[in-house]
């Protein structure tokens, strides 16, 4: 009998995808669940086919050369910012992701995440447990109406095209801003493509959904917060480092834009001075596809993605399919 290929599995992941894994590999698993260091990974890949890793695994080329016997490194998520994938190319690796199984789940959140803010969600659940509540009053925690106003999306993919989906049904203006056009999106959702510039003045929600590259590092800054509105919200669940979290604490702070919805962070899971001790914000810890049913089918595909390629067949979603021929 053929031995079974051996890959590292650096976290805990949902049985599901384990379970897809063990049909045709060995796979060691990380027991207590800590976070591997540099020298951990390095070590742990030495003989490794295969790697299942996680957006929070830094995966570059020292730790790609650490594995002189793999053929892939399947992300469980859609982003795959932590892994330098020019090196792995180079080095003959396919690196894979897990698109299109999360998006509605994470343009769910998101939505959640826009309505949280404007309606100060948390805010008011705060003030029932403080024992706070004792009248209704005229003037008690309002907040920003959402029906009918604008929503500027910034990435019109597949999460991005999900939130105009949901904007809708509550009979927004959507404008937005890509690399591309989606002329689909323009069509189906009465999307309009503008300028960075106008969608970011024009806008009562900027909703971030790009992926993060070296063009997208702090494509929000202090200048796109300056042109916002006083009376708009700014919400990312894409990557921290696209939005300049000290001009964001900064702009909050001063009251020039009316509040922000997180679920990511710069310098994650670290917060920028500030940003914890303002009300105007909804904080949440990066759980845009955090659903039981969706964890699931990401285990899968990245368990999938890594058996096709072990199998030397194409995976279902590989980032640099040219590694393949
Ligand atoms: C989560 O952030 C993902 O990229 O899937």
């Amino acid at each position: 009998m053929m031995e079974k290929p051996k890959i590292l599995d650096t976290r805990h992941i949902p049985q599901a995808g384990l379970d897809v894994l063990r049909e045709a590999c060995e796979v060691e698993l990380n027991p207590d669940d800590h976070k591997f260091t540099p020298e951990e990974l390095r070590q742990r890949v030495a003989d490794k086919e295969g790697l299942v890793c996680l957006l929070t695994d830094t995966i570059d080329d020292a730790l790609l050369a650490a594995g002189p016997r793999l053929k892939v490194v399947s992300n469980v998520a859609v982003g795959f910012d932590n892994v330098d994938v020019k090196a792995a190319t180079k080095r003959g690796i396919v690196v894979c992701n897990t698109p299109g199984v999360l998006t509605e789940t994470t343009a769910d959140l998101t939505w959640a995440l826009l309505m949280a803010v404007a309606r100060r969600l948390v805010e008011g659940d705060r003030f029932v447990r403080a024992d706070e509540f004792k009248e209704w009053l005229p003037m008690l925690l309002l907040g920003g109406d959402i029906f009918g106003k604008t929503l500027g999306i910034i990435g019109m993919g597949r999460i991005g095209t999900g939130m105009a989906r949901r904007a809708a049904g509550f009979e927004m203006r959507i404008l937005y801003h890509d690399a591309v056009r989606n002329t689909a999106a323009e069509r189906e959702y009465r999307a309009e493509f503008v300028s960075l510039r106008d969608l970011l003045q024009q806008s009562d929600f900027v909703t971030v959904h790009v992926p993060l590259l070296p063009e997208t590092r702090h494509l929000i800054s202090r200048d796109e917060l300056t042109l916002m509105k006083p009376t708009a919200y700014l919400i990312n669940t894409s990557r921290g480092p696209v939005v300049d979290e000290a001009a964001l604490v900064e702009a909050l702070r001063e009251r020039r834009i009316a509040g922000a919805g997180l679920d990511v962070y710069e310098d994650e899971p670290d917060l920028a001075p500030g940003l914890a001790e303002l009300e105007n914000t909804v904080l949440l810890p990066h759980l845009g596809s955090a659903s039981v049913e969706t964890r699931d089918k990401m285990a899968t595909l990245a368990a999938e993605n890594c058996l096709a390629v072990l199998a030397g067949k194409h995976p279902p979603h590989a980032v640099n399919p040219e590694v393949l021929g």
